[in-house]
C-alpha cells in the first residue's frame, strides 16, 4: 500500500484513462435511465499538481499540461472538464473519482473503494455529505463479488490498481471475469501499464480464457515497448464497449498520439480487438 497516485496524476496514462472514461460515461448517459459507476481502486479523488509529489516527477507537464496548452478537438470535452475543475477556487486536478462525480446527473451514483488509509481519508473528506457518492474502505477485488450488480443496474466499472505486486494483470483478468458475470449490463474498463509487449499480449489472451466475448484495448505508446524497466505506454481494456466506441476511441487515441508523442521510434496508438467483434 505504498503507491500514491499524486506522483503520477495528469501523466499520459491518466490522460488516456480519463479521456476514454469521459466518453464512455457520456455515451451511457445518452439514455435517460440512471447509471452507477464503481471505481474499485479510487485513489485520493483529486491531486495537487503544484504539490511536492507531482513536482518531483513532473509527469503532468508531459500529459495534461500539453493538452491544456493546446486542446485537440477530439479531447475538447475532457480537457474543458479538467480545466473547469482546476480553475475552481480550491483548484485541483481530478482523479477518476472527481472526474466521474462531475459527470453524474442527479439520479446517477458513484461507488468508490480504496484501501490505503491516507488516500481513503482524503477521498472520504472530499465527498463528505455527498449523497450520490459512497466511499468504502474496502478491497476493490472483493467488491466485484460484494457490490455487483450495482443499483441502478446500468453503468460502468473502472479497475485501476497500482501494479505494485507481481501478477496484478492476472488479478485484473480475473476481476473482469467476475465483474462480467455479476454485472451483465455493465461496461467494464481496466487501465494497465505497457512496459514490455509480452506480458500485455498474455493478458489479452487470458481475457479470452475468461470467456469475455466483446473486448477491445485502446493503447498509447511513447516508444516501442521493449524495455521492461520503463513505462513505455499504457492501455485501457474495455469490455462491452458501447456502440461507436471504435471510431470515438480511435479519434481520441490519434489526438493523444499527436499531442503527447515524443517523436521516439515505435511511438503511437492503436485500438485492438482482443475478443469478439
Ligand atoms: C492507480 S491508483 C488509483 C488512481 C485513481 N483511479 C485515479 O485515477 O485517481 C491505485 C489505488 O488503488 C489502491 N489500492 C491498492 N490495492 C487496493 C485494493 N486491493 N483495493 C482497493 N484499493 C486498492 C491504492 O492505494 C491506490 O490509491
Amino acid at each position: 500500500m505504498n503507491y500514491r497516485h499524486a506522483y503520477h496524476a495528469g501523466s499520459f496514462g491518466d490522460c488516456l484513462k480519463q479521456a476514454l472514461l469521459t466518453w464512455l460515461i457520456s455515451r451511457l448517459q445518452q439514455k435517460e435511465r440512471p447509471i452507477c459507476v464503481l471505481d474499485s481502486h479510487a485513489g485520493a479523488g483529486a491531486y495537487d499538481l503544484a504539490g511536492p509529489e507531482a513536482e518531483r516527477t513532473g509527469e503532468w507537464q508531459e500529459g495534461i499540461g500539453r493538452l491544456l496548452a493546446d486542446p485537440p478537438v477530439a479531447l475538447a470535452n475532457y480537457v474543458a472538464l479538467v480545466r473547469d475543475i482546476m480553475e475552481e477556487p480550491a483548484g485541483v486536478f481530478p482523479g477518476s473519482a472527481l472526474l466521474v462525480r462531475r459527470l453524474l446527473r442527479p439520479a446517477d451514483r458513484l461507488i468508490c473503494c480504496e484501501l490505503n488509509p491516507q488516500e481513503y481519508a482524503l477521498l472520504k473528506a472530499r465527498f463528505a455529505g455527498d449523497r450520490q457518492v459512497a466511499i468504502h474502505y474496502r478491497d476493490g477485488w472483493e467488491a466485484f463479488r460484494g457490490l455487483l450488480p450495482t443499483e441502478p443496474r446500468r453503468g460502468l466499472v473502472l479497475i485501476d490498481p497500482p501494479y505494485e505486486a507481481p501478477g496484478e494483470l492476472d488479478r485484473v483478468a480475473e476481476g473482469l471475469g467476475i465483474a462480467y458475470a455479476r454485472f451483465p449490463t455493465g461496461v467494464l474498463a481496466a487501465w494497465y501499464p505497457i512496459k514490455h509487449r509480452a506480458p500485455v499480449r498474455a493478458f489479452h489472451e487470458s481475457l479470452a480464457a475468461f470467456r469475455l466475448p466483446d473486448v477491445v484495448a485502446a493503447e498509447f505508446y511513447l516508444r516501442e515497448p521493449t524495455d521492461p524497466a520503463r513505462l513505455n505506454g499504457a492501455g485501457l481494456i474495455v469490455v462491452r464497449p458501447p456502440y461507436e466506441f471504435g471510431p470515438a476511441a480511435s479519434a481520441i487515441l490519434d489526438a493523444l498520439a499527436e499531442r503527447l508523442g515524443r517523436g521516439e521510434s515505435g511511438g503511437g496508438a492503436a485500438l485492438l480487438r482482443v475478443t469478439g467483434g
